[in-house]
């Protein structure tokens, strides 16, 4: 039955591939809306696809979010993957400590016997501090880890939660509605046709360093993400992996 099950899973995750033109789906079973379990399946699959891509001396951006923590459990000492350098892919304070990804590249770093490089800078910079940060030594340093990612790890949240657990402001919560902003990831936030709306002015990895890293995973589940997926991978780069789970898939899948 087990057999059965899993071959059930291929087959979604197939058809999910093909709908989003991206390299690979992985569906773990189950639904992360009933059972929170399933979080440990998602951090589990995204752990084994961290394993198989990511070698020795790589460099491997981390967004923060549950989901993305999800993976921590997983990842363990490895001689293949020696001296790997965790790098938060955003410097703004977005979300509960535990869940930031400043915390979380700590965490895998101390997981796997790695290196790790933290950026903490309000989540909200003003135009002339944004301006003045970009000449920071420190935040030059981090860009040039950006730019020679080799791995980016990240969730896709709804724009809406993001921008509450993000504390926005009144006026930013206002533009994103007006803008139709659906989805949001690593900072930036999406609208239905994934194109962007709108960015979060804070230092953080920037598009064109995503869509040039060659691994990137996208680990995010649930019903009240189903838009934001949908509006993401409308554009999403093609290397990216997806894991999700089985009701997420489903509903993606009946959506066509
Ligand atoms: C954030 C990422 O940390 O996590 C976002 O920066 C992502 O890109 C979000 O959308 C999702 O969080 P969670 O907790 O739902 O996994």
């Amino acid at each position: 039955a087990l057999v059965y099950e899993w071959s059930g899973l291929t087959q979604l995750a197939l058809t999910l591939e093909k709908q989003f033109n991206v390299q690979k789906v992985i569906v773990v079973p189950g639904n992360f809306d009933e059972d929170e379990t399933v979080l440990t399946l998602l951090g589990k699959e995204a752990a084994k696809h961290f394993n198989e891509s990511v070698n020795s001396g790589q460099i491997v951006a981390i967004t923060g979010g549950k989901t993305v923590a999800s993976l921590a459990q997983f990842l363990q000492l490895d001689d293949t993957q020696k001296n790997i350098t965790f790098v938060a892919a955003r410097g703004g304070i977005g979300h509960e400590m535990q869940m930031q990804a400043n915390t979380l590249v700590a965490l895998f770093a101390a997981k796997m016997n790695a290196q790790y490089r933290t950026l903490f800078l309000p989540e909200h910079l003003s135009e002339q501090a944004y301006q003045a940060m970009l000449k920071e030594p420190m935040v030059v340093d981090m860009m040039r880890y950006y730019d020679q990612s080799d791995c980016v790890i990240h969730g896709i949240g709804s724009a809406e939660e993001m921008a509450i657990r993000r504390n926005s402001s009144p006026e930013d919560l206002r533009i994103l509605e007006e803008k139709g902003a659906v989805s949001e990831a690593f900072g930036y936030y999406f609208n239905a046709e994934g194109e962007i709306v709108h960015r979060i002015r804070t230092i953080g990895i920037q598009l064109e360093q995503v869509r040039k890293c060659n691994n990137l995973i996208a680990v995010a589940a649930g019903k009240q993400k189903v838009n934001a997926i949908l509006s993401y991978f409308k554009v999403a780069p093609k290397q990216t992996v997806f894991i999700t789970d089985e009701a997420t898939a489903n509903a993606i899948a009946e959506s066509l």
